[in-house]
């Protein structure tokens, strides 16, 4: 799991974590932009809350991620959760079915640093890649040319988002504290990924050894 505050880089850090180790990215923000984009019912609904940052209802996040872990493809694979659980309701929603992660990673970057991060955040709507205008510039004026903007990234909404992310990251704290790595989110991507390597392959080591034993 990889939780951390809006622009924390969890969805930078997925990119580069599915390269690497082939798991399955399960980002509960981007199933819920999905289901913006096709127009459900859900994704309506989903958007008034998104709109002002606070956290979608559990009754419509619960089984989406729910459904989504449960796949053939996460559940051979292995999956990466990226922004759930949440919530203390989330969490447990997961531990009701035996479901914990091996290592829960922490990103830590400093408020001040996080609005700058959103508003020069753009995506590529083909690739899926993010770009930062500053830090991560797209690679050529083609793809600069259709790039996008997220709906919530102004800095008016992100300060709603921190303001949610407060409230609620203390009590994942304390369900996964036996688990919970912080890591340092205030350096270059590649700096923050090379830490990040360095837990996925002790937890990694750990589990083959306990396996074979
Ligand atoms: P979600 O989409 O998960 O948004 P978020 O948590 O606010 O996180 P972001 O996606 O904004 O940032 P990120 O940490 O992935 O950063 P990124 O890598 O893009 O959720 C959106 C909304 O959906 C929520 O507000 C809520 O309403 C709802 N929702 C989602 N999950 C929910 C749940 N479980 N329950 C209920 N509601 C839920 O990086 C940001 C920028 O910084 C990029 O431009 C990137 O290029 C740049 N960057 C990244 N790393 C670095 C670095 N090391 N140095 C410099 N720049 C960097």
């Amino acid at each position: 799991m990889i939780a951390g505050a809006p622009a924390s880089g969890k969805g930078t850090q997925c990119e580069l974590i599915k390269a690497k180790y082939g798991l399955v990215h399960i980002s509960a923000g981007d199933l819920l932009r999905a289901e913006i984009a096709t127009g459900t019912d859900n994704g309506k609904q989903a958007k008034e809350f998104m709109e002002k940052g606070q956290l979608v209802p559990d009754e419509i996040v619960v089984n989406m991620v729910k459904g989504r872990l449960l796949q053939p493809d996460a559940q051979e694979k292995g999956w990466l959760l990226d922004g759930y659980p949440r919530s203390y309701s989330q969490a447990m929603a997961l531990e009701t079915l035996g479901i914990r992660p091996d290592i829960f990673i922490l990103l830590d970057v400093p408020d001040e640093l996080l609005v700058e991060r959103v508003v020069g955040r753009r995506l590529d709507p083909e690739t899926g890649k993010i770009y930062h205008l500053k830090y991560s510039p797209p690679e050529n004026e083609e793809i600069a040319s259709r790039l996008t903007q997220r709906f919530d990234d102004t800095e008016e909404k992100v300060k709603l988002r921190l303001q949610t992310h407060y409230q609620n990251i203390e009590s994942l704290v304390s369900i996964y504290e036996d688990v919970i790595v912080k890591v340092n989110g205030n350096t270059t991507v590649e700096d923050v990924f090379g830490e990040i390597e360095k837990l996925l392959t002790s937890s990694l080591d750990k589990k083959t050894e306990m396996v074979a034993s």
